[in-house]
């Protein structure tokens, strides 16, 4: 069966009369925030959401507050027209592709802080990620008001911070998070795949041979400073061009793990940021 085109809204209040109709049918609304650019990681997180959801709603904006002067803003990929036709074929009902004014309408004072969280691992080498990150979905949230939102563990970080917002704001959205979707050769999926090089991309699946290793290594007993050593190590010798952190947190709070090797049934996250020329790369596994 060929599935309906999705119907693209490009302000709040005709997407909310969408939606308003949607939730006088009884469906229950379902939401993926993106920026496009869209891969099978995200369309696996639509497809997701269409199983939580009568109404599947995604989002495409590349929002400005999380990008630093200097960072790729300005080349981020686009592809508004690839991007709806590969939601439609996923089952996504409705797209909003909001303009800034839209989003951050003229004078936006109000800004989402979720201290702490925000402060560590992307967040040192990024300070102002976070920040925007939370804000942008906040506001999304308004908009769109949907009953669950799915988020990929691709960005943890971003996936834990978003699940103590609505926690700390009482938004009453369930919170999903989605498995990363990886190339054949583990290289995590990402937008920003496309600005590695030929040369660079075969070198790029070494973040996560490296971040299989550690889980391995944590598993064997060996203590974690090792381990992150290890690691980091690896990633540097395959050729990665500068390495931001290989950290091994809580996975709830984000705190580092003490030293030594893990307890009997202690949950770990192993984090890594690392930079091939101009493109940084980030992946995390579970332990
Ligand atoms: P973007 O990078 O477009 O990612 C949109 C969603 O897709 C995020 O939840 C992200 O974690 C998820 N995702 C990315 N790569 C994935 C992969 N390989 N497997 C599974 N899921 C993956 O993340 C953002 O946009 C923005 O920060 C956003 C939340 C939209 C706010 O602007």
């Amino acid at each position: 069966m060929t599935k309906q085109q999705a119907r693209i809204y490009r302000t709040r209040t005709d997407l909310q009369a969408a939606i308003a109709a949607e939730r006088e049918k009884g469906s229950k609304i379902g939401f993926v925030p993106t920026m496009g650019a869209l891969h099978d990681g995200h369309i696996s997180l639509v497809e997701k959401a269409g199983e939580k959801s009568e109404c599947v709603v995604a989002s495409i904006f590349v929002n400005p507050t999380q990008f630093a002067p200097g960072e790729d803003l300005d080349r981020y990929p686009r592809n508004e027209e690839g991007d709806v036709a590969r939601l439609s074929a996923a089952g996504c009902d409705l797209v909003y592709c909001p303009s800034v004014e839209e989003m951050y309408p003229d004078g936006s004072l109000t800004n989402v802080r979720v201290e702490e969280m925000s402060d560590l691992l992307d967040g040192i080498h990024r300070p102002h990620f976070f920040y925007g990150v939370a804000t942008v979905v906040a506001r999304l949230f308004i908009h769109v008001k949907p009953d669950v939102a799915v988020f990929g563990e691709k960005d943890y970080q971003q996936l834990q911070i978003i699940r103590r917002m609505v926690r700390d704001l009482g938004f009453g959205i369930e919170i999903i998070g989605g498995s990363t979707w990886r190339d054949a050769d583990g290289l995590a999926q990402s937008s920003r795949n496309a600005y590695l090089s030929e040369g660079e991309r075969e070198t790029a699946n070494a973040i996560s041979s490296a971040l299989h290793r550690a889980a391995c290594r944590l598993h064997l007993g060996r203590p974690v400073s090792e381990v992150l050593a290890e690691a980091r190590a690896f990633i540097l010798a395959a050729g990665f061009t500068k390495l931001d952190y290989v950290s091994a947190v809580d996975p709830v709070t984000l705190q580092d793990l003490e030293e030594g090797p893990l307890a009997e049934g202690q949950e770990c996250r192993l984090l890594a940021a690392a930079w091939l020329g101009t493109t940084r790369l980030i992946d995390n596994i579970g332990v």
